[in-house]
């Protein structure tokens, strides 16, 4: 059975790739690190505890980095509103984040809650060669532990990452949302000679959402199902006013590769991080080219059969809504 840490910053792709993490039986979740990304550090971080609470996840959850290695703070509020998941419905109920099941637990245990980079740390240790981390969110806290913690890099077993692009971006023309987060720390990351598959922009835009997603939701009449579909709504809206233009499917990728891997295609390429461009800041620089420049540091995925891993992915989705 695959053991997997997750990194994330919910986010409502965030989200549905959590769910999709709970419903996969096939893989031992291990623990949920926490990071600014979407929206600060708190906002995230109450989002994680909120969706693991309604949900009834098995499973430990960590704060983390706050704050990316250089530079300014970046957020995608903008986009995503002040909670970094906008909703037209009902939201999901808030956690009173002083009775919160972090603090619980540290209650319980009688000690604080470590912090996220530190149980990430211990987590690789405690299970040498055999951890795979499933990072969605910009990778302060990955690269905070290999900076903190050098020898872990030879003790991951691999890094599958939503993030960058083989081709344009999104955040910036140029550059994919949570690598321009915090491009200093993927430039760690990507220089660390721990095995990574990225499922980068390119890849992502195949899988597109459309309101008859929404409606699979909505059709169930749960409570959970209700949440949800006010935030899948308001994520079809991000594009277009009434919601008819389909929208890429982000964090859900790497959850739906650990289900159906047959799905996907990859190529290896050399893939490095602009850290100073004045445009193409947080950029990733694919080197495609034959014969090879430089030595395969990644696997980027490349085509994913978008029908059949929607379909698996409401498959999951809607499993976890009764
Ligand atoms: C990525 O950025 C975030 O907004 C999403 O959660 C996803 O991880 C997409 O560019
Ligand atoms: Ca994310």
């Amino acid at each position: 059975m695959q053991k997997i840490w997750l990194d994330t910053d919910p986010g409502f792709d965030d989200w549905l790739a959590m769910l999709m993490l709970s419903a996969n039986l096939d893989v031992q979740w291990l623990g949920v690190s926490v990071v600014a990304g979407n929206a600060p550090l708190a906002t995230t971080y109450d989002n994680a505890l909120r969706i693991k609470k309604h949900y009834h996840l098995d499973v430990p959850v960590y704060a983390g980095c706050d704050a990316p290695l250089a530079g300014a703070q970046e957020t995608a509020q903008c986009i995503l509103g002040a909670e970094g998941m906008a909703t037209t419905g009902e939201p999901l109920p808030t956690v009173d984040i002083r009775q919160s099941e972090a603090e619980q637990e540290a209650r319980e245990q009688r000690s604080p809650l470590p912090h996220a980079v530190d149980a990430l740390i211990e987590a690789v240790r405690k299970h040498p060669g055999e951890l795979t981390l499933m990072c969605i969110a910009p990778m302060t806290n990955i690269a905070t532990a290999l900076q903190r913690a050098p020898d872990i890099a030879a003790q991951i077993k691999e890094i599958i990452l939503m993030g960058g692009s083989a081709d344009q971006g999104n955040h910036t023309a140029a550059a994919e949302f949570n690598i321009f987060a915090d491009p200093e720390a993927a430039d760690i990351v990507f220089n660390a000679g721990i095995p990574l598959r990225m499922f980068g922009l390119n890849l992502c835009r195949q899988l597109l959402v459309t309101s008859d997603e929404v409606q699979q939701v909505r059709a169930l009449g749960t409570p959970r199902a209700k949440w949800l579909a006010g935030y899948f709504e308001a994520y079809l809206r991000i594009r277009s006013a009434d919601g008819s233009v389909p929208m890429p499917m982000y964090d859900p990728a790497v959850a739906i590769y650990l289900r159906r891997p047959e799905l996907f295609s990859f190529k290896p390429a050399r893939v490095d991080i602009e850290v100073q461009g004045r445009l193409t800041r947080g950029m990733t620089v694919c080197e495609f080219r034959v014969p090879r420049r430089a030595e395969a540091n990644t696997e980027v995925a490349m085509t994913v059969d978008g029908p059949r891993a929607m379909e698996c992915m409401m498959q999951e989705l809607l499993g976890t809504l009764s």
